[in-house]
C-alpha cells in the first residue's frame, strides 16, 4: 500500500500499517522531509512515532512525490493524507487533494501496467462530497493521459488520531470508518485493517486486554460527515462548558465541580469538559468552519455551530479582559505565556491560542515573552512578536502577569513560590486551562484568576 503525505496523519498511518505487517510506500512533495525520514528523522514532535518508524523500518519506504507513477505500479491501495489548509473563510482547502487526484489519474492513464483496480482512499479531512470530486479528477487525469481503460475505486477513511497520542490512536483506534460504494474497495480495506481491527499484532504499547475495534462501513457522504460531526461535537462540548463557566463566575459556582458532577453521567462523559481559553489546533477550527460553510452552501443556517465558534472566540477575549482587570493598561507590561503549542505533547502551532493572544497583547502595547518545552523554536520563527525563552522561570522573571496557555506538565508543575519571587506586581496568574492549584498559587502571594472558578474566578 502507499500513502501520499507524510504529515501527522500520513506518517502515523504509514508507520502503524507497516508495524502491523504491511509493506508501505510513503510519498511527499517536501524533499527535505523525505530525506530526513529516510534517515529516521521525524519532521515534528510526536511521542513514540520515531520508535514505531524504527520498528517498521524493513517494511516502510519513503520517496519523493515525483515517483508517484512508479509507486502506483506497486501498490493496490493508495491513501491520500495531504494537508487541507484553511482558506479565507477558515474552511478546508482542497487544492492539495485535487493535485494528487489529477496526478493519480495521469499516472494510471500512462502506458505502464498497474494493479487493477487501484483503491484510492481519502484520509484527509475534506468537505462532504469531496470523494465524488476526487473521483472526477482521477477520471479526468486518466483521460488526459489517454488511458481510458485504467480502473480505480474511491473510498473515504477519515482519521481520528490526536496529535500527542498519534501512535496509540493509530494502533488502538476507537473505530475505523470506511465509506465507499465499491465492494472491491471495502474488501481491500477490510484486509488492510484486519490486524488493527482484530488487534492481532504484538505490542508493547498497550497492556489492556485486546478488544476488537469496530469497523464501521457506510456510504461516502456519511463517512465524510462522521469526521466533521465528531470534531464539531467535541468543539461544541468545550464551548458548552465554557458557557457554563462564564455563568459560574457570575453566580459563584465552580465549573470544575460542575463538570465533575455532570461528567459522571455516562450520557455526558467527563472528557472535553475543561473550561478555559478554548479550542484551537489545525482541526477543530477548520472542521467547524467547514461544516458551517457546508450549511451556507446549501443556504441552511447552523446556529449551534455558529455559537460554538463565537463562544470560543470570546474565551480568547476573556483572557485579555482578565489581564486588563488587574493590570489596567497593558502598555509596556510584561506578560509571560506559559505553553505555546495548541495543546501539550505536540510542537504544532497551527491555530494555537497562544498566537492569537500574543498578537492582541502586542497590539495593546504589552511585551510578550513565551515559554514552551517543545514548540519554542518553531514559535520563535513563526511569531516574531513573542520573545521566546526556554526556561519557564526565565519567562516569569520580571513579568507583571503570566497566562497558562498550554497545560504541559512543565507548566502544571511550576513552583508558585519561585514564580512569586521572580514576578513583578501585580504578580497575576491567568490560568487559561484551570491547570494550577489555585490555593497554592494564592498562598505563594500571587494573584490567581482561573475560568469559571467562582466569583470573577478569584
Ligand atoms: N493533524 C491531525 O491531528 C489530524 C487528525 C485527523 C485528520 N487530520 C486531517 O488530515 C489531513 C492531513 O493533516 P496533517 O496534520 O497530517 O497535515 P500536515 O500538514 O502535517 O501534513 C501534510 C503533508 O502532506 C504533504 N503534501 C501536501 N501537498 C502534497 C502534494 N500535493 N503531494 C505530496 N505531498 C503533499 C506535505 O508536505 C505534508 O508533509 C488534513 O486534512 C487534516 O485536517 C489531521
Amino acid at each position: 500500500m502507499g500513502v501520499v503525505g507524510t504529515g501527522h496523519v500520513g506518517l502515523a498511518t504509514g508507520a502503524s500499517l507497516a508495524y502491523v505487517g504491511h509493506r508501505v510506500r510513503c510519498l511527499d512533495n517536501d524533499q527535505e522531509r523525505v530525506a530526513g525520514l529516510r534517515e529516521g528523522r521525524i519532521p515534528f514532535y510526536e511521542p513514540g512515532l520515531e520508535e514505531l518508524l524504527a520498528k517498521s523500518a524493513g517494511r516502510l519506504r519513503f520517496a519523493g512525490y515525483e515517483r508517484l507513477a512508479e509507486v502506483l505500479r506497486e501498490v493496490d491501495v493508495l491513501f491520500v493524507a495531504v494537508g487541507t489548509p484553511q482558506g479565507a473563510d477558515g474552511s478546508a482547502g482542497l487544492s492539495n487533494v485535487a493535485d494528487v487526484a489529477r496526478a493519480i489519474g495521469r499516472s494510471l492513464g500512462g502506458s505502464r501496467p498497474h494493479k487493477v483496480p487501484l483503491i484510492v482512499v481519502n484520509k484527509s479531512t475534506v468537505p462532504v462530497g469531496s470523494a465524488y470530486y476526487v473521483s472526477t479528477l482521477v477520471s479526468e487525469g486518466i483521460e488526459d493521459a489517454g488511458g481510458e481503460s485504467a480502473e480505480f475505486r474511491v473510498a473515504s477513511n477519515p482519521e481520528f488520531l490526536r496529535e500527542g497520542s498519534a501512535v496509540h490512536d493509530s494502533l488502538f483506534p476507537d473505530r475505523v470508518v470506511v465509506g465507499t460504494d465499491s465492494k472491491e474497495a471495502l474488501d481491500a480495506l477490510r484486509i488492510l485493517y484486519a490486524p488493527i481491527v482484530e488487534q492481532s499484532f504484538p505490542t508493547q504499547w498497550d497492556p489492556r486486554p485486546k478488544v476488537a475495534v469496530p469497523f464501521v462501513t457506510t456510504d461516502l457522504a456519511s463517512a465524510e460527515m462522521i469526521k466533521y460531526a465528531a470534531n464539531a461535537f467535541l468543539a461544541t462540548k468545550i464551548s458548552f462548558i465554557n458557557e457554563v463557566a462564564n455563568l459560574c463566575e457570575l453566580v459563584g459556582a465552580d465549573v470544575s465541580e460542575v463538570a465533575h458532577g455532570i461528567g459522571l453521567d455516562d450520557r455526558v462523559g467527563s472528557r472535553f469538559l475543561s473550561a478555559g481559553i478554548g479550542w484551537g489546533g489545525s482541526c477543530f477550527p477548520k472542521d467547524v468552519a467547514t461544516l458551517r460553510a457546508t450549511g451556507r452552501a446549501y443556504d441552511h443556517e447552523t446556529p449551534l455551530l455558529d455559537a460554538a465558534a463565537a463562544v470560543n472566540e470570546r474565551q480568547r477575549t476573556r483572557v485579555i479582559h482578565k489581564l486588563q482587570r488587574d493590570l489596567h493598561s497593558l502598555e509596556s507590561k510584561r506578560v509571560a505565556l506559559l505553553g505555546l503549542s495548541f495543546k501539550p505533547n505536540t510542537d504544532d502551532l497551527r491555530g494555537a491560542p497562544s498566537l492569537q493572544v500574543a498578537s492582541v497583547l502586542t497590539s495593546l502595547g504589552a511585551r510578550v515573552v513565551g515559554y514552551d518545552p517543545v514548540a519554542g523554536k518553531a514559535a520563535a520563527m513563526l511569531a516574531p512578536d513573542i520573545q521566546v525563552v526556554f526556561d519557564p522561570y526565565e519567562a516569569l522573571r520580571g513579568a507583571n502577569a503570566a497566562v497558562v496557555v498550554t497545560e504541559w506538565e512543565e507548566v502544571r508543575g511550576l513552583d508558585p513560590k519561585k514564580a512569586a519571587a521572580l514576578m513583578r506586581e501585580p504578580k497575576l496568574i491567568v490560568d487559561g486551562r484551570n491547570a494550577l492549584d489555585a490555593a497554592a498559587v494564592r498562598e505563594a502571594g500571587l494573584l490567581y484568576r482561573g475560568f469559571g472558578r467562582g466569583y470573577d474566578s478569584d
